[in-house]
Formats: structure tokens, C-alpha cells, sequence
């Protein structure tokens, strides 16, 4: 079977540099590199399926839509190809374990790829479209010889789409982001205070009151289990219980442990509401509709959350109480543990393998429970000391919006691997997006790379590169920001700003105001990314001692006006930073050491501007402390 992309053969003029992420496990590169200026043909050798077949097809639109070379559907057999050999099928549903290996050949005259399974082809291809870089002439890939498989078999993204609605179209595209990284477990936490956002045919109250209004019906999760199952991704979901269930009660208030009415929660935290563990009822309820929910997601693995039981509603029933007594269940954690095993017994005996955050690591829970680390690395290493396997979260929270490299330092260890977790108290269906993906992609090398891959300077370079690339995936981690812009003002100068700022992390927010889910997130700190690139393009400019690429920013900071009320301060910060910059510059370029007293005084208005204004980090300061850190060296 032949597909027709493109690609056409020309001198190779120069070996470009690799930028993969996540760095595969071997890589040696070669001599010159194979053009790519035109069609390229992609011919399966060997075993095929459709799985295989919609992969090379949509190879085919994204190498064109990344190189902007259009498709044709007339090519001609002369091309050389990328040639892709398969063995075996890939197991019917994304498996745990299951092989992901892949070796890739390329030199100036075509590609081979090769893997045992469909699933390794499919992590393959996305190396291949990653080593299309930019030419003198247009476009080529390296010579490279490649062999690669994932150090863990969990590597996940956890999606939240309760506190913030994340319509299908989010999660399909971020699917499509998490197999360019070779991610391949989507856990999704579909129900919590603020919402319960999957239809229940069972018990359909609980999508009509228990949500907005918007939730994804039966065919739509199929659509997404689907569409994950072809780029290779287990879809874990995850029913939170029995705390994080006020939405459950908004529909179904005689399931909690105390006496409603309830509705769906608008703020954030940690609620009251817990369901009832003395209530048979809750566990009649709980089997029925755990048998619905069981059925309609494939994976073997089930999360039932069980994080945050929040208490106070088990201490106040006497009848939580009294069941306590009846049943010696010595505390809080002993009926929680108690609960857990029942709804471990339901889930195994709809063929299921129990997930629960590491609260639920309680004496009788079953041993083939995954436990989720969040709360420390310590919960992991309780578990596997018990016997039973982990997967670490603690550390790759997005949602803290904390600098890539954090994350990169954090090692899953003797794991399965790990989830970076997004929860969206702070971010909605609009800027996502910007909250998961570049930093997604720098834990998405922790789970794949060898543990030996640390090097910051090189992951940032490379997780640039890939993030750009991941725009023609259609990821909107970049697209988001000017629309949101230009809504709060003329967009030239905030667009400067935003270049200039950082997001302050999730302990700013939650201490600004009382956010809510009414709260629109409109601002520039919904706007503005976790980590600026701009900044961290003038810190290397820094250490390269390239006085223009500096002098160029800092004139344009100097000019920034922005007048919304909140962000006055900020950008008369910035103006104020970039002057002391440029003062500093002239000083540097004459190379004069400036007067003792002058570089307190700047020294400590600069470090006076590192606190948060509107929930925003001024970052452009970052290059301009070190101005003065002695860390720059005219070439
Ligand atoms: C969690 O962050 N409550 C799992």
C-alpha cells in the first residue's frame, strides 16, 4: 500500500540539529540529511491495519500543514519514501505494558521505520515529523539512525473538566498533542463538586443537575476513546468518591451523609458533602451505576478518586457514627478504607483494576490497586514497600504553573510512571491549552527518556522547538493569547507585557480574590504564560553577550504604556526595569564599572519589583539582574 505526502529530493547542504523531545533512547546521528522540499511518500511494508493506515494518513496532513508543502494525491513511485515495516498488530485496546519500541533510519536518500507492533509505528512517526526542521532552501530531516522505547509503560495527562467545562474539541486536541509526546494514558476526572459531566442513561439526573448543562454523552466518550485508542492512548476515567461529590447530591442529595437539598459547588476547595458508607443504598446505588460506567470505558484500569474526604459530615451522623462502632472502624480512615473496599469489590467484579489517589492506601485494600502519588513522593514509596504499584503526580501539577524545569527534576523512581495533573480551577476551555502544553512536554521526556536526560539548557531549547511544531497539530497554546489580548485593550502594548511577565503560581490566585466558577478568567493572567520564552531568550542573550538583541528589548520596555487599572503597575515596573537596564548596558559597553551607590540603589529597586502585581511575576527582570550579576561578557 503506497501514501502519497511529499517529498522531493535535492543536494543535501548541511546537517541541521536534532530537536527531539522526548530524546529517544538511543540516537546516533548521521552524514547530510534527506530533503524534504516536496512530496514525500510513505509506503507500509509489511503488516497493516486501518490503525496504521489513519496514522500515515495523518502524517500525511501533518507534515504538510507543518511544512506548508500541500498533499497530492498523483505522486509519483520514483520519490523515495518513508518506508514503514510493522510486524504484529498492536493489542486491540492501548495496553499497559504492551511493546512501544521503534527504530528509525534515515539518510539522504529515504527513511525506514521499523517496530514490532502498529503502536511503536505510531511513536515513530511522531519522531519522524519531529526531525523536520527548517533548511537554507526549505525543509529536511537529518541523517539519524534511532532506537527507542519508553523507560515506564504509565505516562499520562490528567484533564479536569469539572471546574472549568472542557468541551470535546479541548480534549481531542490535547489527545493529539499528548501523542506527539508519546504520552499514552488520558485519565479523565469526569465528576466532582462542581460538576458530573458524563451521561449516566442509568441515573441521568446526575449529567441534568448535577452539571451546567454540559456534559459529553455516551457516543461522544466513545468518540474520545476512539480517537485515543488510534493514537495509541488508554482513556482511564475517573469518578471521584466519596468526597468531591457535592454534584452528585445536587441530583441525589439521600446519598450523602447528611441531609440536602445540595447544589453543584461554585467555588473551590475542599467541601463538606461525602457520601454515606452506613448507607447500604449508596452501594446499591454505586453497583448500578458503576456497571454502566464500567462497560462504556474499555481500559482496564478504573479511578475512583478518593482523595480530600473531608469528614465533618461522617463525625455529625449518628448514623456514620453508630456504624463505626458497629463495624470497629477506629476513625475517619479506617471507614474510609472500609468504603474503598466495597467499591473495590463492585469495580473487580465488573472486571476492573481499582486506581484511587494515595489516600485510599488503607490496610485491606486489594493488592492489584494503583495508587496515585499526589500528596508527596513518600505515598509511592509506602505503596510499593506494601507491594503495590504507583504512579507519581506529586511534582507534575500544571496547574501550579511552575517553571519546566521543576517538573523535569522530579523522577517518577521505581514506578509505573507518572501523570502530569491539570486541574482547572484557574483555566478554562480558552487558555487550557497554554496551561498544559509547553511545560506537558518536558514531562513527557521524564516519563519516555532515559533517567540520564537532564541537561536544562537542551530541554528548553528542544521543548521550544517542539511546542512550535505543535501549533500544526492544532494545539492553541499559542493562538490563545493575541484574541485574549486584544479583548482587554490595544494589543501591541500588552502583548509586550505579557512577553515580559509570568504567571505568579496557584497560591497567588487562590489568595487574590474568591474565585469561582463565575469568575471570568479575561484577565493577563489568563492571558500571560506560566514561562516566558521571550525573558528566557534575553537570559541567554545575556550569557552570549549579545548587547543588540538586548538593547532591542529594552528600548522597547522602556516604552511600554499599558493602562488598564491593574496592570499600571506592572507596566510602569517594566519601564522602570528597562531603563535601569539600559544604564547598566551603557555602563557594560563602556566598560566602566558604575558607582558603587547608583548599583545598590538599582540593584534593590529591581529586587523590590519581584513580588506579585495582578497575579503576575514581572520576569523581564530576570536578564536585568543579571546585568548586574556580572554574568555578561561583550564578545
Ligand atoms: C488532588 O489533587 N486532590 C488529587
Amino acid at each position: 500500500m503506497k501514501y502519497f505526502l511529499s517529498l522531493l529530493l535535492l543536494p543535501a547542504f548541511c546537517a541541521a540539529a536534532i530537536s527531539l523531545m522526548p530524546m529517544p533512547a538511543k540516537i546516533v546521528p548521521g552524514q547530510g540529511a534527506l530533503p524534504m522540499n516536496a512530496m514525500l511518500r510513505v509506503t507500509v511494508a509489511g503488516y497493516s491495519d486501518t490503525r496504521l493506515e489513519s496514522a500515515v494518513e495523518r502524517l500525511a496532513t501533518r507534515v504538510s500543514r507543518q511544512t506548508g508543502i500541500p498533499r497530492i494525491h498523483r505522486p509519483s513511485d520514483a520519490l523515495p519514501a518513508l518506508v514503514v515495516s510493522v510486524k504484529a498488530a498492536a493489542p486491540d485496546w492501548p495496553t499497559l505494558g504492551e511493546d512501544e519500541s521503534y527504530e528509525l533510519t534515515v539518510d539522504a536518500a529515504s527513511a525506514q521505520l521499523k517496530a514490532p507492533t502498529v503502536t511503536g509505528a505510531l511513536r515513530g512517526m511522531e519522531t519522524f515529523a519531529q526531525l523536520i526542521v527548517p533548511a537554507p532552501h526549505g525543509f529536511e530531516i537529518p541523517s539519524v539512525h534511532i532506537e527507542d522505547h519508553p523507560r515506564y509503560p504509565w505516562r499520562g495527562l490528567m484533564l479536569d473538566v469539572s471546574r472549568h467545562w472542557m468541551p470535546i474539541e479541548v480534549v481531542l486536541r490535547n489527545l493529539v498533542g499528548m501523542a506527539a509526546v508519546k504520552l499514552n494514558v488520558f485519565h479523565w476526572h469526569l465528576s466532582d463538586d462542581q460538576g458530573f459531566l458524563v451521561e449516566s442513561k442509568r441515573f441521568p439526573k446526575l449529567q441534568q443537575l448535577g452539571s451546567d448543562g454540559f456534559f459529553y454523552t455516551q457516543d461522544e466518550v466513545r468518540r474520545v476513546i476512539a480517537y485515543a485508542r488510534d493514537r495509541g492512548i488508554r482513556v482511564v476515567p475517573e469518578f471521584d468518591i466519596p468526597g468531591h461529590t457535592t454534584a452528585w447530591f445536587a441530583a441525589y442529595p439521600e446519598l450523602a451523609a447528611a441531609p440536602g437539598p445540595y447544589e453543584i459547588e461554585r467555588y473551590w476547595g475542599i467541601f463538606k458533602p461525602t457520601m454515606d458508607p452506613s448507607n447500604e443504598a449508596v452501594y446499591t446505588f454505586l453497583d448500578a451505576f458503576l456497571q454502566e460506567m464500567t462497560a462504556l470505558f474499555p481500559d482496564p484500569y478504573f479511578h475512583i478518586g478518593g482523595d480530600e474526604v473531608e469528614g465533618s459530615q461522617w463525625k455529625e451522623s449518628s448514623a456514620v457514627q453508630k456504624f463505626a462502632r458497629d463495624n470497629n472502624l477506629a476513625n475517619q480512615a479506617a471507614i474510609h478504607g472500609y468504603f474503598n473496599t466495597r467499591v473495590q469489590s463492585m469495580v473487580k467484579k465488573y472486571g476492573k483494576i481499582m486506581v484511587g489517589w494515595d489516600e485510599v492506601l488503607q490496610p485491606g485494600l486489594a493488592p492489584d490497586t494503583i495508587i496515585q502519588s499526589w500528596r508527596g513522593q513518600t505515598a509511592l514509596a509506602t505503596a510499593a514497600k506494601s507491594g503495590y504499584r504507583g504512579i507519581l503526580s506529586f511534582g507534575y501539577y500544571l496547574d501550579h504553573l511552575r517553571p519546566a524545569s521543576y517538573h523535569y527534576k522530579i523522577d517518577p523512581g521505581e514506578s509505573l510512571g507518572g501523570e502530569a495533573c491539570m486541574w482547572n480551577e484557574y483555566a478554562s476551555a480558552e487558555n487550557v491549552d497554554s496551561r498544559i502544553w509547553p511545560r506537558m512536554i518536558a514531562i513527557a521526556e521524564r516519563f519516555w527518556s532515559p533517567r540520564e536526560t537532564t541537561d536544562l539548557g537542551s530541554m528548553y531549547d528542544r521543548m521550544e522547538s517542539v511546542s512550535r511544531q505543535l501549533d500544526f497539530v492544532g494545539l492553541e497554546h499559542h493562538t490563545y493569547q493575541e484574541a485574549m489580548l486584544a479583548r482587554i485593550g490595544p494589543v501591541e502594548p500588552l502583548r509586550v507585557l505579557a512577553d515580559a511577565v509570568e504567571t505568579a503560581g496557584v497560591q497567588s490566585r487562590r489568595q487574590a480574590q474568591k474565585y469561582s466558577s463565575l469568575i471570568p478568567l479575561n484577565r493577563m493572567v489568563d492571558a500571560a504564560h506560566p514561562e516566558s520564552e521571550y525573558v528566557r531568550q534575553l537570559e541567554l542573550a545575556v550569557k552570549r553577550g549579545d548587547v543588540e538583541t538586548l538593547k532591542a528589548a529594552l528600548t522597547i520596555w522602556s516604552q511600554n504604556k499599558v493602562s488598564v487599572d491593574e496592570l499600571q503597575p506592572l507596566s510602569i515596573n517594566l519601564r522602570a526595569a528597562a531603563s535601569i537596564g539600559l544604564e547598566m548596558l551603557s555602563y557594560i559597553e563602556k566598560r566602566q564599572t558604575p558607582p558603587a551607590d547608583w548599583r545598590a540603589r538599582q540593584t534593590s529597586r529591581l529586587d523590590a519589583m519581584n513580588r506579585p502585581i495582578a497575579e503576575l511575576y514581572l520576569a523581564a527582570v530576570r536578564p536585568i539582574q543579571a546585568l548586574f550579576e556580572g554574568r555578561f561578557v561583550i564578545n
